[in-house]
């Protein structure tokens, strides 16, 4: 499938996105639910397919807003490679952010963490709308450098100019400039 027919399903689903949208293979969004929003600025390249990045990336880039109000915001001149983005409350991701191959972006745990709660929304059919999933915004600041592999966990807010090391496993919040990594990702120098 080309990029034509990709941009044509962002307009019927009212995806804002700006000029020069480059999208290298078939990028996966999906919208569950009501009110999502997605904003997405100028120049922003978005890789799917296998060698688009020569790290290899394992799937396609999955972009998804759930639940009601869901947001996702990229900035301009954002590149993302193979990458999920996967938002319950909200996403934001600053101008000139490079998103490495394979990364995890995920603002909510996907299921409760107590067993009660967990095996009850999965008997429900409508579980997944539920507020019982916890999720916490993710703020990704200006020109952050996110390493391959990594994972972005709920509640994390980077800084601009953040670093993040391949493989880092990331929850909290770091300051402007920090170049974090490990699992759980620490500071391991400032820029
Ligand atoms: C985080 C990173 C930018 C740091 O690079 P750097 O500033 O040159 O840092 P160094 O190589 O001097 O390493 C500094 C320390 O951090 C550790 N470190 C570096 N990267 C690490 C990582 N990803 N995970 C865990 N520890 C890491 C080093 O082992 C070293 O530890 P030490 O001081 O105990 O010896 C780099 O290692 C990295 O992970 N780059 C990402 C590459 C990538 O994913 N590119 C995108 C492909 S799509």
């Amino acid at each position: 499938m080309n990029s034509n027919w990709f941009k044509l399903v962002m307009k019927m689903t009212k995806v804002e996105y700006g000029k020069n949208l480059l999208l290298k293979g078939g990028t996966d969004r999906l919208q569950q639910g009501r009110c999502q929003v997605e904003d997405w600025g100028e120049n922003v390249t978005i890789k799917s397919s296998f060698l688009s990045n020569l790290v290899g990336l394992y799937s396609r880039t999955i972009i998804v807003t759930r639940a009601p109000g869901a947001e996702i915001e990229i900035g301009d001149n954002v590149g993302i490679s193979g990458a999920t983005i996967y938002a319950r409350k909200k996403i934001t991701i600053g101008d000139n952010t490079c998103i490495g191959g394979n990364c995890k972006i995920l603002d909510n745990d996907f299921h409760p963490i107590e067993a009660e709660a967990r095996n009850k929304l999965l008997r429900d059919e409508n579980g997944g709308d539920s507020d019982l999933v916890p999720s916490r915004e993710i703020k990704i600041g200006k020109s952050c450098f996110i390493g391959c592999n990594s994972i972005i966990l709920k509640g994390t807010v980077l800084g601009d100019g953040c670093v993040v090391g391949a493989g880092a496993v990331v929850a909290g919040k770091f300051e402007d400039n920090c170049v974090i990594a490990g699992n759980p990702a620490r500071v391991i120098k400032r820029l």
